[in-house]
């Protein structure tokens, strides 16, 4: 019969079940005290998350500001009172059980100052914080000045190894696990490395086993490394359980928890994993932030991916064979591009993709006026909302665009902002593991059937 120990983590014993934090807006206070009340680890998302405004109603981040500066402070201000708000509704529903675990973006502009603003606030009602996306150099040192503990999220021992010697080593007493976070099946950003192909997944195990032997090198063996990307079923994970080679585990889910009574995702949204078919989920290499993300493929995925197909090699002087001029609009420069980028471009406006935009790899990308005109608008209302943005070229350090923006990226701030609003899912970024199309064969899902917090952590510890 399938069993499972509690674990130590952020310093109370509790089911070794953590709810994957998901921004924006997508983990929030409400489902991470309910996990936290069915006695495992809630993880609120403290990326531009939704907070209380003056008169105590929950507000999403507005920005009203002219300029990108302005816009910037802005949404520094809001997220720490998002952060906050969210620590305080998870902390108040948990009434006091479980975990309570807050998840940022490393990418995300303004994190040490959020951190500092979130944790001086309300560092009582957090117990640990999660920080993925990017080599979270600093989160340790953050945390561990207001006591709380911190994992790191890696995708590889290489990750971890180069984050323990640039500086968790001199903060282990407050590295409450790493997680492991497959780049093959876990939702949202992926981090794959150089070496990894995106196509060809490696088997996780010994990949696991290889953190799990640099962490006994540091004396670390017993800190939990918490399993994350394509955790479904936990009968199917019996042999890392209890195994004296992976260690002590927990397990992080991020998208069945999509399915509980407590989450916000819309009823839409809802319908659109109940109908998803293996293969409809994909990694895809668009966003903003220049990582891998997995997500549906709907047709926000795919007009990124056609957009990028309109795509042709071009040069600022003439060498054959780019020796046929093209004008650009606008009064810019032409490019030269050769007979058969020519021939495409013919082909692509005629369909109605008349508008050439530049992309910074010395391409010309085609789209109608109306994309064109709602691409200049995203990138222009950008609220800086990452430390680098590859579709608008805003900068966190220089308060402004340092490079031309791409427009075959998406300002993903607006995108999940919508999704987590009630924006229709098919016309925005939906994020999700691979295993998602198991909603529609899971029995457990039958007739349509959704959970509450607690029924699943109920039902996980069946190993179903
Ligand atoms: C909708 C969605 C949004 C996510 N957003 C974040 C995020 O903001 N930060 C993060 O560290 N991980 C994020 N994740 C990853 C999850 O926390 C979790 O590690 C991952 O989904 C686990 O794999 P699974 O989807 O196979 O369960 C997101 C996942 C999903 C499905
Ligand atoms: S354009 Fe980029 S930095 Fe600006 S708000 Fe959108 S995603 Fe964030």
């Amino acid at each position: 019969m399938f069993s499972l120990k509690s674990l130590m983590l952020s310093g109370a014993e509790v089911w070794p079940l953590v709810e994957g934090g998901k921004g924006i807006s997508v983990s929030t206070g409400a489902t991470c005290g309910a996990w936290a009340r069915a006695g495992a680890v809630g993880t609120f998302s403290a990326v531009n998350a939704d907070f209380f405004s003056e008169a105590g109603k929950l507000m999403a981040p507005v920005s009203p500001g002219k300029t990108w500066g302005e816009r910037y402070r802005e949404l520094i201000a809001q997220a720490i009172k998002g952060g906050v708000s969210q620590a305080s509704i998870a902390h108040e529903t948990s009434c006091g059980q479980g975990r309570i675990h807050m998840n940022v973006l490393w990418e995300m502009a303004g994190t040490e100052e959020i951190l500092h603003g979130i944790f001086s606030r309300a560092k009582e009602l957090i117990h640990g914080l999660t920080c993925g996306a990017g080599m979270p150099y600093k989160a340790a040192e953050i945390a561990a000045g207001y006591g709380i503990s911190c994992y790191p999220i890696v995708s590889s021992v290489r990750a971890f190894r180069a984050l323990y010697k640039r500086a968790y080593h001199k903060f282990c007493e407050f590295l409450g696990g790493v997680v492991y976070e497959d780049p093959w099946y876990a939702g949202g950003h992926n981090g794959f490395s150089h070496q990894e192909d995106v196509h060809c997944p490696e088997h996780p195990y010994a990949r696991v086993v290889a953190l799990r032997s640099f962490l006994r090198e540091c004396g670390l063996g017993t800190v939990p490394i918490i399993i994350a990307g394509g955790v479904w079923w936990l009968s199917e994970w019996v042999d890392w359980i209890d195994n004296p080679e992976v260690g002590p585990v927990a397990f992080q889910f991020g998208t069945r928890p999509l399915l509980t009574q407590e989450s916000p995702v819309a009823r839409a949204w809802q319908a659109l994993l109940f109908s998803l078919k293996k293969g409809d989920v994909l990694s895809m290499p668009y966003s903003p932030t220049g990582f891998f993300s997995s997500a549906v493929n709907n047709a926000f995925l795919q007009e990124l991916r056609d957009r990028s197909t309109r795509q042709i090699s071009c040069q600022d002087n003439a060498s054959p064979p780019y020796d046929i001029y093209f004008p650009l609009e606008n009064g810019g420069e032409g490019v030269y591009m050769d007979a058969s980028g020519q021939d495409q471009v013919h082909n692509w406006r005629a369909a109605g993709y008349t508008v050439p935009l530049r992309t910074p790899e010395k391409t010309l990308l085609f789209v109608t006026p109306q994309k064109a005109e709602a691409i200049r608008r995203d990138q222009t209302s950008c609220v800086g909302c990452l430390s680098a943005c590859r579709f608008s070229g805003w900068c966190q350090t220089q308060q402004g665009a340092i490079r031309e923006g791409d427009p075959r990226s998406f300002c993903i701030q607006k995108t999940l902002q919508r999704a987590a609003h009630g924006g229709d899912p098919s016309e925005e970024l939906i994020f999700s593991g691979t295993q998602a199309y198991r909603f529609a064969e899971d029995p457990y899902y039958a007739n349509g059937f959704i959970p509450t917090v607690r029924q699943l952590v109920e039902r996980l510890l069946t190993g179903y």
